[in-house]
């Protein structure tokens, strides 16, 4: 397995692949791997088949950080996560450092302005500007054919694949399915800031979500209604919002039906969680 720390190596070697005619599929990631990103790899490998190659990028994104969030204290295992990358048959790592991707004067942008506007971007202004340009930048430095991500950040795949068809980058964006705990929780890098009682309290979201949907399916309910129930559901979470949106425009619908999305985002103490649930 090939890492790299410097993008002008790496910019280097994956176009020497492309020019072998590999196909190349790009996960990225912020590290702190875990069952989820593995998920990821899994998929991407199978999508670059035996002769392709598989690239994990690790990458804690100062730009996608608000200036009170968590950028310093998220969690940095890299020698575990090269083990896992090493073990799920990466091909490469990129894990560049935070200043080779950022000069001082560092001053363009890639913003996503509909798609970014509500749910998480509400809360965590400059937040899809700081995910856009960094994917932006892994997807001109490795020029990957594919690039796969996860729907446990539904908002962050719809974003990117706008920003993809918008400035046409010529990539395809594969997003697969959450993985979770046995008990539902969201597998997330966050969970490893769960106290052992907020750990347990935390499945509470997931079911919370299933329960609307039951509801939902057995017949359609006013939007607020749907949302406030969930909320009751998640006592002990400070919530940041409840809401349903049409899946593909993120818009607020009236009425909670079919095929509508469901996210949340609530913090247990200080660590905030996301979720979310087609209906
Ligand atoms: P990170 O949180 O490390 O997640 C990397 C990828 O793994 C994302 O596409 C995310 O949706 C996916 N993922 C996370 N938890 C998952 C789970 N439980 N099941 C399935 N997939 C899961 O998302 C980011 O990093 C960053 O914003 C990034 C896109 C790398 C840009 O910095």
């Amino acid at each position: 397995m090939k890492l790299f720390r410097r993008i002008s190596e790496a910019s280097k070697w994956f176009q020497a692949r492309r020019r072998a005619g590999k196909r190349i599929v790009l996960v990225p990631t912020m590290g702190a791997l875990h069952t989820g990103h593995l998920s990821l790899f899994r998929k991407a490998r199978r999508l670059a088949g035996r002769k392709g190659v598989v690239a994990a990028s690790i990458f804690v994104n100062p730009a996608q950080f608000g200036p009170r969030e968590d950028f310093r204290s998220y969690p940095r295992a890299l020698k575990r996560d090269l083990a896992l990358c090493k073990k799920a048959g990466i091909d490469a790592v990129f894990h560049p450092s935070a200043g080779s991707m950022y000069a001082a004067n560092h001053s363009s942008w890639a913003d996503e302005t509909r798609l970014s506007r509500g749910l998480c971007g509400r809360s965590r202004p400059g937040h899809f500007r700081g995910v856009c340009t960094v994917v932006a930048k892994l997807f001109n430095i490795v020029q990957p054919a594919i690039a796969v991500f996860g729907e446990k950040d539904y908002q962050q795949a719809q974003v990117i694949r706008r920003m993809v068809r918008d400035l046409n980058f010529p990539v395809r964006i594969i997003v697969t399915p959450t993985r979770r705990e046995p008990d539902g929780l969201a597998m997330s890098s966050r969970n490893l800031y769960l106290s052992p009682a907020q750990r347990g309290q935390a499945p509470r979201i997931r079911r919370a979500l299933m329960e609307a949907r039951r509801q939902v399916r057995m017949r359609s309910h006013p939007a607020p209604v749907l949302a406030r129930k969930i909320k009751s559901r998640l006592a002990g979470f400070r919530v940041d919002y409840v809401e349903v949106v049409d899946a593909r425009t993120l818009e607020s619908v009236k009425r909670a039906q079919r095929g509508d999305r469901v996210a949340v985002a609530a913090f247990l103490g200080k660590t905030r969680l996301i979720d979310n649930i087609i209906l």
